[in-house]
């Protein structure tokens, strides 16, 4: 199973921003990108065309869209749908984000939804999963990881094909922060991930990528990558400039 490597960009960079970052990752990472590694940006929608230009021609790069909803068009003030991502260069989309959850009032529901959509849609789904600091405290990380999953993998065929769906563990109170998960911690929940994706989809659960997001940087991202059951990173932060995102993509396990 390759690594996947994923910036989210979240809602930094104009159309010009968006188009250097992005050469600067070209020329870092364009040439050298490991065979057993791919590459995403999932920059804001006005950049989206323009970044997966860019990466068309390169092996193993490609974009996605960080939302998009559940219809293929329509009267939906604001939305954008999996067929205008495609059409813009988009491989994958992004369901779930905590952001999305905590600032923007997504239900379990919706992101079931969307979730489904967008796979039938023919995106590649990123499903971000992950606790509070009050769910931590409390002891409830399983019971929030499975209930997310339960909800968030439920209108999706049982006979989807692996490398169509992957998992983001994201615990809230990592992101943008600073503090990264420990070691055990990031085990224990993708170990539990793993389980219920088996429980769920049998021995594909085994093929279904589980990446890590939460404060990850070239210093730490080598480490992260190398424990059991972690199939790549989600990076907000570090994955703004060029230089910290390619040294990510590369960093030595
Ligand atoms: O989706 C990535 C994310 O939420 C993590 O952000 O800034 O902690 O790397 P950051």
């Amino acid at each position: 199973m390759k690594k996947l490597m994923a910036a989210n960009w979240k809602m930094f960079k104009t159309w010009d921003e968006a188009q250097t970052t992005a050469r600067e990752i070209v020329e870092m990472a364009g040439a050298v990108l490991p065979e057993d590694r791919e590459l995403l940006v999932l920059p804001p929608f006005t950049s989206l065309r323009g970044v997966s230009k860019q990466f068309k021609s390169i092996k193993g790069f490609s974009t996605g869209g960080q939302n998009f909803y559940c219809e293929e068009e329509g009267a939906f003030t604001g939305e954008i749908s999996p067929r205008m991502l495609t059409d813009a260069g988009a491989a994958y989309g992004l369901t779930g984000h905590s952001e999305r959850r905590h600032i923007m009032g997504e239900s379990d529901t919706l992101i079931g939804r969307k979730t489904a959509y967008g796979v039938q849609s023919g995106l590649k789904i990123i499903l971000c999963v992950g606790e509070t600091d009050d769910e931590r405290e409390k002891n409830q990380i399983e019971v929030v990881l499975k209930r997310q999953l339960d909800l968030g993998l439920e209108k999706i065929s049982r006979k989807i094909s692996p490398e169509n769906i992957s998992i983001a563990y994201e615990p809230v109170w990592a992101i943008g922060t600073g503090k990264v998960a420990g070691e055990a911690e990031i085990v224990a929940a993708h170990t539990f991930i793993r389980k219920t994706l088996i429980s769920i989809f049998g021995n594909n659960g085994n093929k279904i990528r589980v990446l890590y997001g939460g404060s990850v940087k070239s210093s730490n991202c080598g480490k992260i990558i190398a424990l059991d059951n972690v199939d790549g990173v989600l990076v907000g932060g570090a994955s703004l400039h060029g230089e910290s995102f390619s040294e990510i993509v590369l960093a030595k396990r």
